[in-house]
């Protein structure tokens, strides 16, 4: 199998592509990253000799074309993908996250070739807290933010597509993601690497939000799981039932860390910021077979603390520029 993964050296596509080298090695792996300031080719580093690394846009639709020409399968992961940057500049998420994706499905359509869409549960807006349901494939859509609704406008365009074009598509809707590799602007590195470089934690409003964990890997076990066994045209949500608030996670981190649990900061609240999300896999476990591997979320988040505490030369580069981002919105 040739496998074009875009958005390979962001978090999740980088720790696929590992994976991929790791347990598909008969498959050969093309990734295709613009590497804006969320990729890194260093995350790249271990399979550099196994795999081929495109630098482009997708976007870019003569690139997309070439790539995808030689391509049995697509799995699409580029994104601009933090709530907190389309709330201050939305324009890059209409562009990569709705154009990119029309641009790759155009490719696809015109090869005859299997597209696998990864998105994310953001897509379905927010939950109650107390509310007993979750998302399932059949929850509306109702994004809140850039982000999420540039992931919807780009999840309905493969739906139609696959509809109208016979585009031979999967989707996948995941929870929150954790594990090694992830940009310091995201929730759980931001502060983990705050606590080694000793700035207190900061909770958005009262840290009451709810997010629903998977370790990294978990995720991309499903995405195989999708790749070779899901049904065309179908959504899978992906999801681990590891729903913990805000507040439980930094104290767990400083936990962890050996500081005191209540050594962080609330801050000013997030505009438009979702309450709670939590994902039914039901579908994905029942019809696939897939099960989690990292359901311990204290291990895992342990497991992190220590890779971003050994790895400090991989995000170090990022962390001021970051770091003066949030200062800029008093976050
Ligand atoms: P990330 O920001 O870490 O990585 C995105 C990658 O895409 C980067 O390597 C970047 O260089 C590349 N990219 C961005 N724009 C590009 C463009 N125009 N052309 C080519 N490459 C481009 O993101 P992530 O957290 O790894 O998310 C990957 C995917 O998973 C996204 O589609 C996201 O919506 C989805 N998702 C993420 C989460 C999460 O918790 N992080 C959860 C569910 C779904
Ligand atoms: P984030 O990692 O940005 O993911 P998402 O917005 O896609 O869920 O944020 C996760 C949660 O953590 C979200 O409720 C916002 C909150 N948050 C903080 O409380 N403090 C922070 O410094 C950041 C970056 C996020």
């Amino acid at each position: 199998m040739r496998l074009l993964v875009t958005g390979g050296a962001g978090f999740i596509g980088s720790n696929f592509v590992h994976q991929t080298v790791r347990e598909h090695p008969e498959v050969e792996v093309t990734v295709l990253d613009a590497l804006t300031y969320a990729g890194d080719e260093k995350s790249l580093a271990p399979v550099a000799d196994a795999i081929t690394f495109a630098k482009g846009d997708i976007t870019d639709a003569d690139l997309v074309d070439e790539l995808v020409s030689d391509a049995d399968v697509v799995v699409h992961f580029a994104a601009e993908s933090h709530n907190d940057n389309s709330l201050s500049n939305p324009w890059p998420f209409v562009q990569t996250n709705i154009i990119g994706t029309f641009t790759l499905l155009e490719a696809v359509r015109r090869h005859g070739t299997r597209y696998h869409h990864i998105s994310t549960d953001e897509v379905y807006g927010d939950l109650e807290l107390d509310d007993p349901a979750k998302f399932t494939p059949e929850t509306p859509y109702n994004p809140s933010s850039p982000y999420s609704s540039t992931k919807a406008g780009s999840d309905l365009l493969v739906r139609a597509w696959a509809r109208s074009f016979g585009v031979q598509a999967t989707i996948s809707n995941c929870s929150n993601n954790y594990g090694p590799y992830q940009h310091v602007e995201k929730f759980i590195p931001r502060q983990i690497t705050n606590v080694i470089d000793g700035i207190r934690p900061k909770l958005y409003g009262t840290g009451e939000n709810v997010r629903d964990w998977i370790h990294v890997e978990d995720h991309n076990s499903a995405v195989w799981a999708i790749i070779e066994r899901g049904r065309i045209g179908e959504t899978y949500l992906i999801g681990a039932n590891g729903e913990q608030n805000n507040k439980d996670v930094v104290e767990l981190i400083l936990e962890l860390t050996g500081q005191p649990r209540d050594a962080y900061d609330l801050v000013s609240d997030r505009p438009g910021h979702d309450l709670r999300y939590a994902i039914d896999s039901f579908k994905l476990r029942d019809e696939l077979g897939w099960a989690p591997q990292y359901e311990n979320f204290r291990d895992g988040l342990a497991a992190t603390i220590d890779w971003y505490t050994a790895n400090e030369g991989w995000w170090r580069p990022q962390k001021d520029a970051t770091e003066a981002k949030y200062a800029q919105l008093g976050r």
